[in-house]
This record gives structure tokens, C-alpha cells and sequence, in this order.
């Protein structure tokens, strides 16, 4: 069963640590992530970009892979299947869909704006009990071909945007997609200290979880963050496990090509990566 993120991260709010978020790009990435959760007795978050939801045939094909997997794997942890920077036509669909949380990522729009559709949004999610992430300035780097610029967020417009009744709340600190630049000034925790003063208990949420280091991460969930995403780290983990694995030449002994060993090495690199993350975020024996 799918569950809303709710209560995980209310509950990791309280208890000091954070729930990973994991995006997924197949049955591969999938599974690793779910039996990684179930290993570790975690909570965990499956997300899915607009990008990857088109690639894995729409968003009614991952609800039947994902409870699916969940049945036929035996997975007693809680999982929640949320759509990451969702659009609002997005957003709408994956809440038709079955899907059990959805991020709204209005930070692209005027306050106004971002305010109106997200209490659109709000409604729709409480009527079916699902959760919804809302954005509050841009967090930098690539998301699916968008690029922002590492932006820090207004209190007060995340307070305006918490009020609405939002279950957790992005809001930028510095933080950017993908790998950091050399140059990079760290997160800005007077930032994320400002926000939490301004909104209280709403879990808040760091984007771009790849490459930040351990002591910050340990930071920002003392200062409130309950949700942590994590996406380019998996990817290079399994690109490089892949790409070692061609290089071996092992994908052409034996019985010829089998696309089930030559995704094995990958779902392993995903599967160690997710357990450190949970190990860092603290989220292992919280299920
Ligand atoms: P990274 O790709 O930097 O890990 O960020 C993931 C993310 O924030 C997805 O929303």
C-alpha cells in the first residue's frame, strides 16, 4: 500500500532525522530502492520527474509497477510515490493517477500566482488525504531541462505558502540539482534558521541532496529539514557500475547478451547508495 508522506515526515521532524527521497527511472531503480528501504526498516519516498514519468509509459503504469513491486516484494515499510517539480496540469494528474504525494512547483510563478494554484492543489489533496511539497524560491541547476539559479528563499513567503495548508515545504538555501561547483558558498543556514522561525513544525524539504557535505546535511535536519532528495548520486552510481561492466567484457561471455546482468551491476551501485544516504539521513530502523 502507497501512503501519504505525511505522517513519516512528521515524524522525522520531531525525531531529528530526515527521509530520503529517491527518484526512480525503471523497474530497476525501483526495486533497489524499495528492497534498500525494506533492509534497512525505513521509511522512503519514491519520486518521479514529469521527465521520467513520460518515460516510464505515464503515471498509471508506475502506480500498477510500484504497488505491484510493494505486494509481490513483501515491503511492510511505509512508502509514499510523489511526483517531484510537478507541474500543475502535473500535479492534477498524478493525484488522478493514485499516486499518495505531489510536489506543486509554482517557485517559477509570482507569489500570487503560486499561491492560487497551490490552494487549488491543497484542496484536491485533502478531499483524498495525499500530501503535497510546495516551492518557495528556486533551487539552482537542471531539473528535467529547467535551470534555476541557487536561490535563497523569502520567510515570509514560505510562511504565505506554509499557511495554505501545504504538507511540507522546498524552499531554496542555496542548494542546486546535480553535482556542486567548485565555488560553491554552502548552504545558508541563517536562511534555513529564518524559514523555520517564520513556519514553525512544517517539515521542510532540501533539495539537490546529491554532493552536499555530511556535516551540512546533519545541519539542516537539526534546523528542521525532514525530507532530503537525492537523484544525480544514483545516477552516476549506476552509469559508472554499467560502465565498468561493459568495459569487463563480461556482457559478452557466457550464453551471449542478457539485459538482466547487464542492469545487475547497476541495481547493486543503486542499492548501496540509497543504504548509505539512509544511514546519513538517520532514517534506518524508523519504519
Ligand atoms: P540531485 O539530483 O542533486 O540529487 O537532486 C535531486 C532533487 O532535488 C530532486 O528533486
Amino acid at each position: 500500500m502507497l501512503v501519504s508522506a505525511k505522517e513519516m515526515l512528521n515524524k522525522a521532524r520531531e525525531g531529528k532525522y530526515a527521509v530520503g527521497q529517491f527518484n526512480i527511472n525503471n523497474l530497476e531503480w525501483t526495486k533497489a530502492i524499495l528492497l534498500t528501504a525494506q533492509e534497512c526498516n525505513s521509511p522512503v519516498i519514491l519520486g518521479v520527474s514529469e521527465g521520467a514519468g513520460k518515460y516510464m509509459c505515464g503515471y498509471t503504469t508506475i502506480v500498477g509497477m510500484v504497488k505491484g513491486m510493494i505486494n509481490e516484494l513483501g515491503i511492510t515499510v511505509p512508502v509514499a510515490l510523489h511526483l517531484d517539480h510537478g507541474s500543475f496540469e502535473g500535479a492534477k494528474a498524478c493525484i488522478n493517477a493514485g499516486f499518495s504525494s505531489v510536489m506543486f512547483d509554482g517557485s517559477h510563478y509570482a507569489i500570487e500566482e503560486n499561491i492560487a494554484k497551490t490552494t487549488e492543489l491543497v484542496n484536491a489533496c485533502n478531499v483524498l488525504g495525499l500530501s503535497l511539497e510546495a516551492e518557495v524560491g528556486s533551487i539552482g541547476g537542471e531539473e528535467d531541462g529547467v535551470v534555476g539559479a541557487g536561490e535563497c528563499a523569502d520567510p515570509d513567503e514560505c510562511k504565505m505558502v506554509a499557511d495554505l495548508g501545504v504538507t511540507m515545504l522546498a524552499a531554496g538555501i542555496g542548494n542546486i540539482h546535480g553535482k556542486y561547483p567548485e565555488n560553491w558558498a554552502g548552504l545558508s543556514f541563517d536562511t534555513l534558521a529564518a524559514i523555520k522561525e517564520k513556519v514553525g513544525d512544517m517539515p521542510l524539504i532540501l533539495h539537490g541532496g546529491t554532493g552536499i557535505p555530511a556535516d551540512m546535511i546533519k545541519k539542516a535536519i537539526s534546523l528542521g529539514v525532514a525530507k532530503i532528495n537525492v537523484n544525480t548520486e544514483c545516477q552516476l552510481a549506476f552509469q559508472e557500475a554499467t560502465r565498468k561492466y561493459i568495459e569487463e567484457g563480461k556482457d559478452l561471455q557466457g550464453k551471449g547478451f542478457d539485459p538482466r546482468k547487464l542492469l545487475a551491476p547497476g541495481f547493486e551501485a543503486i542499492k548501496a547508495t540509497v543504504k548509505e544516504k539512509m544511514e546519513l539521513f538517520g532514517s534506518v530502523n524508523k519504519a
